[in-house]
């Protein structure tokens, strides 16, 4: 399959992938598709290409459609190279074509394709672009799922395309979803949110109300069916998954601290943990008896520990609380370590040793990156002295571990 014309105006020209496709460490039993579309109007618009590896296959069908010397305009939404892999074999073709994104999306882009000789339009929150019969509207979607994404919307057409939003990874044959039962990928486009979309819940609330007022007759995501019948229950769906349902989940911060950094830290944490839904208990460890909040950790979701540095090592009783950890039942529990420091800071990364020893599943770097694909890297927490700015990222640093709790359960 070639090319779908979708209406008189917009044409679908992806690739269907019914490969078994290796994914952020995980299989794609069924498969995904990587959706692009051409808006035939009087300047000629591509959104979004294919994946990396589908580029020439890609240009050959785009060819059977249009001179890509006539394409004006290359809107690329996300940079990752399933969605924009294409964009070096297209750019190369659509001489005459400017590309379309975000300011961060351009530096991308532009760094990893080699195309700073190339013309881009940076779009702020809002924008419009004329292509001449049609008019785009790009709105901002930060962390959706990556720093630079954007979403775009066809006035006249009335149709979203949300690049990764609204997903599915589906090898979808029959492109649209009236032609198919429900039940058949229903199931997986919410798997797709859990997967994807569901850490970074805050910017799906601000990507629903930027879109409250739209009137969108039909979704074209990137990956899966296009949603021409019923798109209203699937931005319904977004609504209720992505909506602050306080849990009854419970996470213990214990900590020691020299000057009382670590204490407004821990405070900060507790109110990012609340900002997700899940509630906290602070416990200063001085005077606090192990005993006690060793039994606490135990009946939580999750743990963070904090200990400011003295000396190179931590203070106080968290190296005691920690030992006694290690023979304690605590493996997959969700844990990460956190503090202030002056020089150096090896406290925190002494606590995420102790941490792992007991068989928590720490969140961390590595965690993160791996199991999420986010570069917000906060964890373990090392803040200098908790000046306001450290604050602010401890309030972060909590809201994320309180998500990956959601996630978790
Ligand atoms: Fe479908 Fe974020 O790539």
């Amino acid at each position: 399959m070639s090319f779908v014309k979708m209406s008189e105006k917009v044409f679908w020209i992806g690739k269907v992938d019914d490969r078994k496709v290796p994914f952020h460490r995980l299989i794609l039993e069924r498969g995904t598709t990587y959706n692009s579309y051409l808006l035939l109007t009087d300047k000629p618009t591509v959104i979004d290409t294919v994946d990396l590896m589908y580029g020439k296959e890609y240009m050959d069908n785009l060819t059977k459609l249009i001179d890509p010397e006539e394409i004006q305009y290359i809107v690329i939404n996300h940079v990752e190279p399933d969605h924009a892999g294409a964009l070096p074999a297209l750019a190369a073709k659509a001489k005459n074509a400017k590309i379309v994104s975000t300011e961060l999306g351009a530096t991308i882009l532009k760094d990893m394709f080699k195309l700073h000789h190339r013309e881009f339009i940076t779009i702020a929150d809002g924008d419009t672009l004329d292509i001449g019969g049609e008019v785009l509207k790009f709105f901002e979607t930060p962390y959706l799922h990556t720093e630079e994404t954007m979403i775009t919307y066809s006035m006249e057409e009335g149709v979203l395309f949300p690049c990764d939003l609204f997903s599915t990874h589906i090898a979808a044959f029959d492109l649209f979803n009236d032609l198919v039962e429900e039940a058949d990928y229903l199931e997986d486009f919410k798997v797709y949110y859990n997967l994807i979309m569901s850490p970074h819940r805050p910017y799906i609330r601000d990507m629903l109300n930027k879109i409250k007022d739209l009137d969108i007759k039909a979704i074209a995501p990137s990956h899966g069916y296009i949603l021409r019948k019923d798109p209203g229950k699937f931005i319904n769906i977004y609504d209720e998954m992505s909506r602050l349902n306080p849990s009854d989940k419970k996470v213990v911060i214990a900590y020691s601290t020299m000057t009382g950094n670590t204490t407004k830290i821990a405070q900060q944490i507790s109110e990012g943990l609340k900002t997700a839904g899940v509630e906290s208990e602070i416990i200063n460890l001085k005077n606090a008896d192990l005993e006690e909040v060793k039994a606490k950790i135990l009946e939580s979701d999750g743990l963070l520990v904090g200990s400011s540095t003295k000396y190179g090592d931590m203070v106080g009783t968290v190296e005691e609380l920690l030992k006694s950890l290690k023979d304690a039942n605590v493996k997959g529990k969700l844990a990460a370590a956190f503090g202030s420091y002056g020089w150096s800071g090896e406290a925190i990364m002494y606590v995420e040793d102790y941490l792992n020893e007991a068989g928590f599943k720490v969140i961390n770097q590595k965690y993160m990156i791996a199991g999420q694909g986010m570069d917000t890297l906060l964890l373990p927490l090392r803040i200098k002295f908790a000046k306001d700015e450290g604050l602010e990222l401890a309030n972060t640093a909590g809201r994320i571990f309180g998500e990956q709790i959601l996630v978790n359960s």
